[in-house]
């Protein structure tokens, strides 16, 4: 047995969890003692299988664990990716200008204040036509090839952020080697006009790759060699790679190996979106999740969201042995999100060995899934109502919409809040008139994590959010969250076959 499943903490909620009686729930509504607020967004636990006391065992775990040590490590820029040595330091990326943070007695602030700026002095020059293609013409299609991360974080943040581009240029992301996705990409875009970020921290991705040589090709057959210093730039941090593949090391935006990939949208991996909502959209982006920091930093844990939010995921994946947590945003414009918490989640805490090295003997990582409301209703709500499986669902609703219309918003907003309480409050056996097949069980567990507005500032909160909540469980979990080679494997073995 690990260190972890004997210690008191864990022991202890294995007891409250034989002893406690979900029943004693059924018909308590909202608990004001389970609602939290932070960096502008609030978070209703109320329809969850906790007590005082399961929040107060969760608490002595996290205690336990040392959050609060951890926390202070992945900041300071400790090298907390032990399997790589690397410090993880995302949050630098967005921290003020005048703090400073050091990688190895070396303060990294200079660095990323010099990337931005230079990201921030193309961006204006795209975006205001001072930059232009090899036959003097403005850019009008950017087309971001990249593949999970690197494509992923840009891509949702893009998208969702479409009410705040104030350009005409169109946004498209390719990362599948599939040839189809990069050519019925380039049948929208005009040579003369397109710009192609090739995005790839490592610049050694084979999808990536293949992609950007069939993009440079198209361009190269149709504007000529010359033309490839007008139409692409990089964002990596492998400047010799990136040179070898033709692109000036002048059109590459660096950030560094502490970045992890799922992790980058803050650098200059977020390009994209710098392009599309300007510099200053960008720094608003950076400061709701400089934001969400804060709150993660000085709050208690008892008031912080993320590590409320990580506990609750602990708490079913653990002492319930529920595999699955749904995120359901209602909000089209974050259409990607589900897909961006996948890889978020997924590739952090889909471990299966310690950090001693030990394989552990404990549940890790949920399965994360997920569809925008009300879509996801007419497709698999029909399971998480009557399915014999619980899952805990992650409700997000933004109040106000951008595109006010007739009562599209009303009737959205009102299909959010109702879900949460139909799978809560259920509908017993005699209120459906002794029909079994119309039963609810209720007493389905979800969270509603309520967004006043989607904009630059609270997405980026958002974002942090769930960036904080991944970090803590995998403290927790006694896991790295930040490596990765549960992707090696396949990748070796396709090389092999390709050979
Ligand atoms: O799939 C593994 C992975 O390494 C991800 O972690 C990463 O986001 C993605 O590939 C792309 O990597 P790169 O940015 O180096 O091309």
């Amino acid at each position: 047995m690990s260190v972890l499943t004997t210690s008191p903490a864990w022991q202890a909620l294995l007891t409250h969890q034989q002893q406690f009686d979900r029943e004693t729930l059924r018909g308590v509504k909202e608990r004001k003692e389970l609602q939290w607020q932070g960096a502008g967004l609030k978070l209703d636990a109320s329809r969850h299988w906790v007590n005082a006391d399961t929040v107060k065992l969760l608490l002595n775990l996290a205690s336990q664990q040392d959050i609060v040590g951890w926390r202070k490590k992945m900041f300071d820029g400790t090298a907390i990716n032990s399997t790589e040595d690397r410090a993880v330091l995302h949050t630098a990326l967005r921290a003020e200008e005048s703090a400073a943070i050091h990688v190895d007695g070396r303060n990294v602030m200079p660095d990323i204040i010099g990337v931005k700026k230079r990201l921030a002095d193309f961006a204006d020059k795209v975006r205001d036509g001072v930059w232009q293609g090899a036959t003097r013409q403005q850019i009008k299609s950017v087309v971001n090839i990249g593949i999970g991360g690197s494509d992923l974080g840009p891509k949702m943040v893009t998208e969702a952020l479409k009410p705040f581009h104030d350009t005409d240029m169109e946004f498209h992301f390719v990362s599948n080697v599939d040839s189809t996705h990069i050519v019925e990409t380039l049948k929208k875009c005009d040579p003369e006009t397109t710009l192609f970020i090739i995005a790839s921290k490592t610049f050694t991705t084979i999808e990536t790759l293949t992609n950007a040589k069939t993009a440079r090709k198209w361009l190269v057959e149709k504007l000529g060699e010359k033309a490839v210093a007008k139409h692409f730039v990089a964002v990596s941090t492998a400047t010799e790679k990136v040179t070898e593949f033709g692109i000036d090391a002048n059109n590459m935006f660096g950030f560094w190996d502490w970045v992890g990939g799922r992790y980058s949208v803050w650098s200059a991996i977020g390009l994209p979106l710098m392009l599309a909502i300007g510099p200053d959209g960008f720094a608003q982006f950076l400061a709701g999740a400089r934001a969400m920091d804060d709150h993660f930093q000085i709050t208690p844990l008892a008031d912080n969201l993320p590590v409320i939010m990580a506990l609750l995921g602990v708490w079913y994946r653990n002492f319930w042995n529920l595999p699955v947590q749904a995120v359901l945003p209602y909000d089209h414009y974050l259409e990607s999100f589900s897909r961006y918490l996948q890889q978020l989640d997924m590739e952090s805490n889909g471990k299966r060995v310690d950090r001693q090295g030990h394989v552990v003997d404990y549940e890790t990582g949920a399965i994360i899934f997920g569809e925008p409301g009300t879509n996801g209703q007419h497709a698999f709500y029909q399971l998480i109502h009557q399915g014999t499986t619980v899952i805990p669902c992650d409700f997000i609703i933004t109040h106000k919409t951008h595109n006010p219309r007739s009562d599209h918003h009303k009737i959205l907003v009102a299909n959010a809040s109702a879900q949460p309480d139909a799978l809560w409050q259920g509908r017993s056996l005699e209120q459906a008139g002794n029909n079994p097949y119309k039963e609810f069980p209720g007493l389905r567990p979800s969270s509603i994590i309520h967004v006043p507005e989607l904009n630059p500032s609270s997405l980026g909160a958002l974002i942090a959010l769930y960036e904080h909540k991944v970090f803590v469980q995998s403290v927790i979990w006694n896991i790295n969250a930040f490596d990765q080679f549960g992707v090696e494997l396949g990748k070796e073995m396709a090389t092999a076959m390709m050979k």
